[in-house]
């Protein structure tokens, strides 16, 4: 595997593969690599001969009390379960690499219908901060395809509505969420749970399933089922922000004629923000 810290000298490896022809997937990061990550290099692998990783932890995409300074980083360990994927090019730019200008005066994207609902709404500027360095990072690595987590749902929409409005020429791919043996979805934020806290943390997804297979008994959404699940996860020991039933392509509320549909979620747990969704047709 070989790792570079520099615009230049990522360049200067991209343009050599493009020269031998080969196709490039890319799967962006912010380290503390878990088997969900690990995941997304094995997709890559079907979608392209080369696989380019990269670790950054974008401050543009914390809010100001957010747990940026604490976010756990593991270089070591990263390099050599990604060695061990098979990755061919790690990307581990420093601030002034990404940010040149400083990371106040960067242009920015936005993509204005996802910005502010379900996270959104409980996270000012994070997607802003998202979509701002993954197009900054596909204008450098060039990729063809680009593989993302469904674990971070409204993230890959914001993504792919991205790449769709800019015009940009790489394919994204959305991976299945990879979970522990008792339903809880993989993350680098699972490690500021208590060993209390880490027993209950699994009600989440338990939670959303069982409004999945209410919503799929009934065959319509029911009014209420929202708030009552709400409820459940209180009772459960959750600090909820929100339960919200959208359709999949574009997270907006479904109408009548909707059939694919996705229960999106976002709950506290003492200090430790969870989020996890499950998709469901109804026909
Ligand atoms: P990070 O949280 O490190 O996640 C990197 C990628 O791994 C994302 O596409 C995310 O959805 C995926 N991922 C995380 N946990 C997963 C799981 N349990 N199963 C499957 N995929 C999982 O998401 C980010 O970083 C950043 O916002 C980034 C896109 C790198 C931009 O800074």
């Amino acid at each position: 595997m070989i790792v570079v810290e520099t615009v230049v000298e990522l360049r200067r490896r991209i343009r050599a593969l493009r020269g031998l022809g080969k196709r490039i997937a890319f799967v962006p990061t912010m380290g503390n690599l878990h088997a969900g990550h690990l995941y997304l290099m094995q997709k890559a692998r079907e979608y392209a001969e080369v696989v380019v990783a990269s670790i950054y932890v974008n401050p543009l995409q914390f809010g100001e009390n957010e747990d940026f300074d604490i976010y756990p980083r593991t270089p070591r360990e990263d390099h050599a379960a990604l060695e061990a994927e098979g990755v061919d090019l790690l990307f581990t730019p420093t601030d002034a690499e990404i940010y040149p200008r400083g990371r106040e005066a960067q242009t920015r994207v936005e993509v204005p219908g996802l910005n502010n609902i379900l996270c959104g709404a409980f996270r000012p500027g994070h997607f802003r901060g998202v979509a701002t360095v993954v197009n900054r990072l596909f204008n450098l690595v060039n990729p063809d395809v680009a593989v993302f987590g469904k674990k971070d749902y409204q993230q890959l929409l914001v993504i792919r509505l991205m790449v769709a409005d800019l015009g940009m020429p790489v394919e994204i791919v959305g991976a299945e969420t990879v979970r522990e043996p008792d339903g809880l979805a993989m993350s680098s934020r699972n490690h500021y749970l208590s060993a209390e806290e880490r027993k209950i943390a699994p009600r989440l997804y338990a939670t959303l399933c069982a409004l999945r297979d209410q919503i799929a008994k009934h065959r319509k959404i029911l009014p209420d089922l929202e708030n009552k699940t709400l409820q459940d996860l209180e009772a459960a020991g959750f600090r909820p922000e929100y339960v919200s039933i959208r359709r999949q392509q574009d997270l907006e509320v479904p109408q009548q004629q909707d059939h694919r549909l996705v229960i999106l979620a976002a709950a506290w747990l003492g200090r430790t923000r969870l989020i996890d969704n499950v998709e469901l047709e109804i026909h």
